[in-house]
């Protein structure tokens, strides 16, 4: 799902979720893997201050294992409760129980000393388009999908999902908006193919792409390819164009259609697992003081 946004869109999204948000004791944030911070839209930490936070780093099956898990630490630190999800495929989903739990836990309590017993968490998902928050939704409620209806005098309007005796998740997600007026956030994010590819063509993309690859993750095209990798991004292209049988008129190599199965696959995961950005790299771009604990 491609979204173009308007200033309109995004006042429109904040409102409601500030609404919403006002009905639920813990957000959970779904970010992809791939871009944890890309994904990531900042907003979201003033609306939803002084709520229990989950970042749910989904699509972990499409980012490298070793970057995903220190990001997970990295998050951890900013006081976030962290899960890995496939929510495509169900693994990690189950864990979010156990998750909701922790993050709630002095909610609990309190409610606990106040005389109340039993009352769900409420839960509410959010995160930027594509990111996988229907597809999460679903496969955490599963079978067990029992809509509760409105709750008087709460809830007008909302529909909600038990998904337990402890839980109940708002069924429909709250959509942030991408900060793509950053360069190389809008580059990650059509990296993904989570925006529009209208701030590079195919070919320009695949490009960057391959000299990111070339960059972070030497030897993964070539391994895929079967080709030689070279430092001119071009001659990559061009290697897989011949290799792939991508030809044009006069029997020139096709670079576009090399482009397109180049991205294509990359989008799949048939290249490999990669993560796009790094938790010690972002660090140090953003503030001056490095957090010592990031660097190790
Ligand atoms: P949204 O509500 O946040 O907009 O996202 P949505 O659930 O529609 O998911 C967007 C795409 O991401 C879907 O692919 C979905 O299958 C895929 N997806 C969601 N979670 C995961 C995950 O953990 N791993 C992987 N690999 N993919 C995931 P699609 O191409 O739109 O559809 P399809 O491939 O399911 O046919």
């Amino acid at each position: 799902m491609h979204f173009q946004w308007y200033p309109g869109h995004m006042t429109k999204a904040k409102r409601m979720m500030q609404e919403d948000i006002k009905l639920i004791d813990v957000v959970i944030e779904l970010v992809d893997a791939r871009i944890p911070l890309s994904s990531k839209n900042p907003d979201i930490d003033q609306i939803a201050k002084n709520k229990s936070r989950i970042i749910l780093l989904n699509k972990y099956d499409l980012a490298s294992q070793q970057q995903t898990n220190a990001w997970k630490s990295w998050f951890e630190e900013k006081g976030f409760f962290v899960a890995l999800v496939n929510s495509k495929s169900g693994t990690g989903v189950k864990n979010v129980h156990e998750v909701i739990q922790q993050a709630c836990k002095e909610k609990i309590e309190r409610d606990r000393k106040r005389g109340i017993m039993n009352r769900p968490v409420r839960a509410m998902v959010v995160g930027i388009p594509n990111v996988g928050k229907s597809t999460f939704i679903n496969s955490f409620a599963g079978r067990a999908c029992a809509k509760t209806g409105n709750k008087p005098g709460v809830t007008k309007g909302k529909q909600w999902i038990r998904l337990n005796k402890n839980v109940e998740l708002l069924d429909t997600p709250g959509i942030l908006w991408p900060k793509f007026e950053d360069q190389l956030v809008g580059l990650r994010l059509a990296f993904i193919g989570s925006i529009k590819e209208e701030i590079l063509n195919m070919s320009e993309l695949s490009l960057e792409l391959i000299k990111f690859l070339h960059e972070h993750y030497k030897g993964m095209l070539a391994n895929k390819y079967e080709i030689e990798e070279s430092e001119d991004s071009l001659e990559t292209l061009t290697n897989i164009a011949v290799k792939r049988g991508c030809k044009q008129k006069g029997d020139l190599p096709d670079i576009d259609k090399a482009a397109s199965i180049v991205v294509d696959d990359f989008r799949n995961g048939r290249i490999g697992r990669v993560t796009l950005e790094f938790p010690i790299f972002e660090e140090k771009e953003e503030t001056e003081e490095v957090d010592e604990t990031i660097k190790e």
